[in-house]
């Protein structure tokens, strides 16, 4: 089956076609139109204007995904939509939706929604599917390609930061999050107040890898907190965090600020890794012991979102004594693929069309729709 993702929950109008054939699962397209050119003068994402982007380019960003098979007429071979429909900015999801809603009512199509965080947390499946060999590039579901269940998922992104013990696809529970800013909030945050521009999470790392000078050295006496990292619950806070870096930052001259900024970012990301590393490992810990039969044990670690592309968070997290499975880069931030891939995991669960259910919902759980646990 052939199927079309619409994703336009924040900043990127994404579309993907993929084609699944059984247990095999295989991207045709993945078609990412960003908007960060837009946004970064106004030094993060302003809703309204991402939602009129949105409704510009939908249509044409689709028509992209289905060009690369040439169909002469494009809606003909699909068998599926899928549709994030949470969580996100609700006047951005609700172009996709409405998007996919028309396709699939034109077209006489299935839809399905998808939790946006259910893909990200899924998302690592996709590399898997690349690295199989010839004769059959396509990814085979977790027989081939060895991700078991029951996993922890580890999410990190612009808006969550979320452990989830996931016991099988579609069957989730979040045991841990923030209580206040996601992770990539903090770096955007803290790469604004030292002008490092949007989005922030590339700018610190790039700073973090700069050579520090023996000035620096000396002179710094940095120590950020790594707020939480012994609380005995799994939930996080990186508020505090980005605070501490703004007091620092308060103290300093201009000039200072500016030689400074590699070994704050330095010092900041290894405070926002160090605590995300720490908390998924003692997860992991718990839910291995919590359950005495092998079946119950934890098989895997998934880590998804945006953050997930920070080469000292990939490092820290692989030297975990669990099978860690990350992202490819390409599908660390938002795209349409991971969306396909999750829509056709809930098509097999469920077989539903949910054209007239589907609906755009800003703050979807991941664990609400589906509380099976
Ligand atoms: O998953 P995502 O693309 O969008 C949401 O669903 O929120 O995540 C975007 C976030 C931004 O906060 C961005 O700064 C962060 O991911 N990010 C990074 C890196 N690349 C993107 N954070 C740290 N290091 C990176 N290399
Ligand atoms: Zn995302």
């Amino acid at each position: 089956m052939k199927i079309l993702a619409i994703e336009t929950s924040c900043d990127e109008t994404a579309a993907s076609l993929c084609e699944a054939k059984g247990g095999d699962f295989r991207v045709l397209s993945n078609i990412v139109s960003s908007q960060i050119n837009i946004h970064k003068k106004y030094g993060g994402v302003v809703p309204e204007v991402a939602a009129r982007k949105h409704a510009e380019v939908i249509f044409d960003v689709a028509g992209r995904a289905l060009k690369t098979i040439g169909l002469p007429k494009p809606y003909s071979k699909v068998d599926l939509i899928a549709v994030t429909e949470g969580p996100g900015l609700v006047t951005s999801l609700r172009v996709g939706v409405l998007a996919a809603q028309s396709i699939s009512m034109l077209a006489n199509i299935p839809l399905v929604g998808v939790n946006h965080i259910e893909a990200h947390l899924l998302s690592a499946f996709l590399t898997l599917q690349k690295n199989m060999r010839l004769p059959r590039p396509e990814y085979r579901t977790r027989n081939d390609g060895g991700i078991e269940f029951p996993a922890i998922g580890l999410i990190v992104s612009g808006g969550h930061t979320e452990l989830v013990l996931i016991k099988d696809f579609g069957k989730y529970k979040i045991i841990g999050e923030t209580r206040d800013d996601a992770v990539g909030e903090a770096f955007d945050k803290v790469a604004k107040m030292l002008n490092l521009g949007y989005p922030g999470g590339p700018a610190i790392s790039r700073e973090a890898e700069k050579r520090i000078t023996n000035y620096e050295l000396q002179i710094t006496n940095i120590k950020l907190p790594r707020p939480m990292i012994n609380s005995k619950d799994f939930d996080f806070s990186f508020s505090g965090l980005k605070t501490a870096v703004l007091y620092l930052t308060k103290k300093m001259s201009k000039a200072e600020l500016k030689k400074m900024t590699p070994a704050i970012c330095r010092e900041f990301q290894d405070a926002a890794v160090e605590v995300l590393v720490k908390k998924t490992a003692r997860a992991a810990e718990r839910y291995n012991a919590a359950g005495s039969e092998r079946s119950r044990r934890i098989k895997s670690v998934l880590v998804g979102g945006g953050v997930s592309a920070n080469k000292e968070l990939r490092g820290a997290l692989e030297k975990l004594d669990y099978k860690v499975y990350l992202p490819d880069l390409e599908y660390t931030g938002d795209n349409a693929t991971m969306i396909a891939f999750a829509g056709w995991k809930k098509w097999q669960r469920t077989k539903k069309n949910e054209v007239f259910r589907v609906k755009a919902e800003a703050n979807l759980a991941i664990d609400k729709k589906y509380r099976l646990c």
